[in-house]
């Protein structure tokens, strides 16, 4: 699904040279859950702006469904996102004046298929997460754990091949953590290709495979054998 050979992120701040990627090299499967885990300021959001086709790398190759994708520019990044991709993070991100039936059906506004049938797709997705009698709330209506269940509906309404999800806890207090990670699990287990940010070991134990970074490279790369 994707490959990452030798990739590289080079900021250059004034004399010194931050290596917030320094030599990158993974692929990642179909169905495959990852948590990219390590320290703070080790590269984890680098590396997924970079997987998120939101940002390019300095040097070495991003081979997503078969394209290379490194050089490709600030347009074409944005057809592939839109195709291929869906996002969640830390802060939701939803659009305050509009419900939730409304921010989970701005994805398709690209798209072809015309507006009931928009409605009707992104109802489904609410469906799924949880929320088919909150369709009509504003993000101000909904809790913190509702925001992100509504975040995460509209990352699935374009059907990405791949999630990318920033701290998607983050901003939640454990227990609603932990029904947020049971859907991305039980996503994961419909088939769902899900790569998630995360700080906290015990929130990656709920992926499948764990990617742990230090200064910009992967130190370690293991499978939980548990889920
Ligand atoms: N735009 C930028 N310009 C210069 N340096 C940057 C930039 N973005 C990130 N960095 C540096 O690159 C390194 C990696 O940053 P990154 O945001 O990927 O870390 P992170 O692992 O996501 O950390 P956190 O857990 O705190 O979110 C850090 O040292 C950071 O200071
Ligand atoms: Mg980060």
């Amino acid at each position: 699904m994707l490959r990452l050979n030798d990739l590289k992120k080079h900021y250059q701040m004034g004399e010194t040279i931050v290596r917030a990627l320094d030599g990158v090299d993974l692929s990642i499967q179909k169905n495959e859950f990852v948590a990219v885990m390590g320290a703070s300021g080790s590269g984890k959001s680098t590396l997924l702006n970079i997987l998120g086709c939101l940002d390019t790398p300095t040097e070495g190759s991003y081979v997503l469904n078969g394209t290379e994708v490194s050089h490709l520019d600030d347009d074409e990044l944005s057809i592939i996102r839109n195709e291929h991709l869906g996002f969640v993070f830390q802060s939701f991100n939803l659009l305050p004046r509009y419900n939730a039936l409304k921010n989970v059906s701005l994805p398709l506004m690209y798209s072809e298929r015309s507006p009931s049938e928009h409605k009707e797709r992104a109802a489904e997705m609410l469906e799924l997460v949880g929320l088919g009698n909150r369709m009509h709330h504003r993000p101000s209506q909904l809790s913190g754990g509702e925001r992100q269940r509504v975040a995460i509906a509209r990352a699935l309404v374009n059907e990405p091949d791949i999630i990318m999800a920033d701290e998607p806890t983050g901003n939640l207090d454990t227990s609603t953590s932990t029904e947020i990670l049971a859907l991305l699990q039980q996503l994961h287990h419909r088939g769902q290709t899900i790569i998630m940010v995360t700080h906290e070991k015990d929130i990656a134990t709920y992926a499948n495979r764990v990617i742990l970074l230090k200064d910009g490279r992967i130190i370690d790369d293991y499978t939980n054998t548990n889920n």
